[in-house]
């Protein structure tokens, strides 16, 4: 038998903020249009269980995803009643900007792709294109937050593996336009705590004091594994969508985010401090199969155990 390592399970960090990002992941892969009351009475349900953020909507072209396009009304009436609850819109250029910020988006989360297949399907841009879109809306924003998303910063559906340094070079370029944060995604959720581990410890080395969120999808069953590999290299900020819904319409394969209710219950195990109420989460996650029509990828929704 190997020797026994100890796990250093106490440098992990005390607190962890958990971004809820249901109504923008998980509702732009559901086909039928989510009546916009519906998506509006979630919202004011999330908003109740302590979330400091949340990704509202995007601003999208509706022929694009047809699904947000009701962004604006969302994004007001969101800000009307939850003002103090930091309100995110992905972006994928610069009329969404505008359109963001006269809803009153307090985040622009402009979201790229690290490798230029998935840029184009995405976003029909070059890499190049989107950034130079990014200097503009960094221009515009004000007093506003801009994030740059980086899309399939491990693996690529038509491109395969991303290096470490590839997603470096990315951010490099995005702080250099004056990001206030980044977000790295792992788009399909195909990425495994090695990977993660090259790719993160190199970005930390560079980056060892700015806010990066992390984006982790569960396609293959390892979104916790790649989040523990991350809390370990210090990584305390994390997208989950309750009931774990989620995915890119224009990435082949990739499965819902990990989900909220899973990661808050796993972090809470860990003595991790999230400051969201894990019961009311599952009350929101164990209502969407008759709100929205739809199946949970949840574990512990699915349970009778809590
Ligand atoms: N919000 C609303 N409408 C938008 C828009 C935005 N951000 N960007 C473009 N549009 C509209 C244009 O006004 C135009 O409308 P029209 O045909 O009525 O004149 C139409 O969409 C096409 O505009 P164009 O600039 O030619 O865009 P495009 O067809 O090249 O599409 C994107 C590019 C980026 C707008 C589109 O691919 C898109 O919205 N992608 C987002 C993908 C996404 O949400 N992925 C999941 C999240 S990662
Ligand atoms: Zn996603």
């Amino acid at each position: 038998m190997a020797p026994l390592v100890n796990v250093p399970f106490d440098s992990l960090p005390s607190k962890v903020e958990v971004i809820e990002v249901c109504p923008r992941d998980g509702f732009q892969n559901i086909r039928e249009f989510i009546p916009t009351a519906v998506k509006i009475a979630t919202l004011d349900a999330l908003a109740e269980a302590g979330f400091k953020t949340i990704e509202v909507t995007s601003f999208v072209s509706p022929k694009a995803v047809p699904q947000m396009a009701d962004a604006a009304e969302v994004m007001a009436d969101f800000k009307r009643k939850h003002g103090k609850i930091e309100a995110v819109a992905l972006i994928p250029n610069i009329k969404g900007a505008e359109k963001a910020l006269e809803a009153g988006a307090d985040t622009l989360n402009f979201v790229l792709s690290a490798s230029e297949s998935h840029n184009r399907e995405n976003t029909r841009r070059t890499v190049e294109e989107s950034l130079s879109e990014l200097a503009e809306v960094c221009r515009i924003k004000k007093d506003k937050k801009a994030r740059l998303s980086i899309a399939t910063a491990f693996f690529c559906p038509f491109e395969g593996e991303i290096s470490g340094d590839a997603v470096v070079k990315i951010i490099d370029r995005g702080m250099s336009l004056g990001c206030d944060e980044i977000a790295i995604a792992d788009t399909i959720g195909t990425a495994h705590p090695v990977k993660v581990h090259g790719t993160l410890k190199t970005v930390r080395e560079r980056y060892p004091e700015d806010r990066i969120v992390l984006h982790l999808h569960d396609t293959h069953g390892m979104a916790l594994s790649n989040i523990l590999t991350a809390l370990f290299l210090g990584y305390d900020v994390f997208d989950a969508a309750t009931g774990g819904l989620g995915g890119c319409p224009f990435a082949p394969g990739a499965a819902g985010n990990a989900a909220t209710e899973d990661l808050v219950n796993f972090l809470n195990c860990l003595g991790i401090d999230t400051g969201v109420n894990l019961t009311k989460i599952l009350e929101v996650s164990r209502a969407i199969p008759d709100r929205l029509g739809i199946p949970l990828c949840s574990h512990l929704a699915m349970t009778q155990a809590c």
